[in-house]
């Protein structure tokens, strides 16, 4: 039998040159989570203020100028897409990563599936999109609850903004040993051919206005969705409207894995 081979020069220079680039990967997805959480952190106080001068705007509404509370609330919605923006880069610099790093906790999963849909009550009414929440009250689970949020304004947001003037629903059930829950629109769908792609990193579809986001809120959804074991799908027709659902175990730990 011949003796084995060492690798030849140009293999060891390749394998160099893999490793130089993986650490550079690895140095840009720090620099961008860095980078996401210094332009998320400052906005948490200033979003705790405003909605501070909110609350005692509206309830002076009598004696503050016109205009004023409609003002803030304009300047509110402004901070929370700020906000939902800063936090997509963090989950995606994070999932890239492979640290998503999710707190597993036992959850009141219906109470905050009531509130994240609340919260998105703003951008829905700007956009002209009646929100119809449909929830099952007392499911609960084990499950990360900052990625369950994430993963609804994700999809709501997607929903409104791909469905502006239209009704927007969202409904949330238990499911034997899972939990359910459903973003409907009536938006301008997903053709057949986008839709294999969506859940890719940085994917918009062509049509899609060039002021939209990044294209990484279905991959980043994706990926958390995956990593609680559970599963997401989505039916839609161009110009049909679009559903979107996730399946997630009620009992599950967390797992961390990316793509
Ligand atoms: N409800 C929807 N209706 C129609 N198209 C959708 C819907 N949700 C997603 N899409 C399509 O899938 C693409 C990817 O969605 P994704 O949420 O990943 O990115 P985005 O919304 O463009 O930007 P980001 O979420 O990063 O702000 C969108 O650009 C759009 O073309
Ligand atoms: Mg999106």
């Amino acid at each position: 039998m011949p003796p084995a081979k060492g690798p030849t020069v140009r293999e060891t220079a390749l394998a160099a040159r893999i490793a130089e680039l993986e650490a550079e990967l690895r140095a840009r997805d720090d620099f961008l989570a860095i980078a996401a959480h210094e332009l998320r952190n400052p906005m948490t106080p200033i979003s705790a203020r405003l909605e501070l001068l909110l609350a005692r705007a509206r309830h002076m509404s009598g004696s503050v100028p016109a205009g004023l509370v409609h003002g803030l609330e304009l300047l509110e919605e402004l901070v929370n897409a700020y906000l939902r923006r800063a936090t997509t880069l963090l989950e995606v610099a994070r999932a890239s990563s492979g640290k998503l790093n999710l707190q597993t906790a036992e959850v009141d999963l219906s109470a905050l599936i009531r509130q994240v849909a609340a919260n998105l009550l703003p951008m829905a009414e700007s956009a002209g999109c009646q929100l119809r929440i449909t929830v099952e009250d007392g499911v609960n689970a084990l499950c990360d609850p900052m990625g369950v949020e994430q993963i609804l304004e994700n999809l709501l947001s997607n929903a409104i903004r791909f469905g502006p003037g239209r009704p927007v629903e969202v409904s949330f059930a238990r499911d034997g040993e899972l939990a359910r829950l459903s973003v409907l629109d009536e938006g301008v769908g997903i053709s057949d051919c986008d839709k294999g792609l969506i859940f890719e990193r940085f994917h918009r579809s062509r049509r899609a206005k060039p002021n939209g986001g990044f294209g990484v809120g279905l991959w980043v959804t994706r990926q958390l969705v995956r990593a609680m074991r559970g599963e997401i799908s989505v039916s839609s027709r161009r110009g049909a409207g679009s559903a979107f659902t996730v399946r997630l175990p009620l009992g599950s730990g967390s797992t961390v894995h990316g793509d």
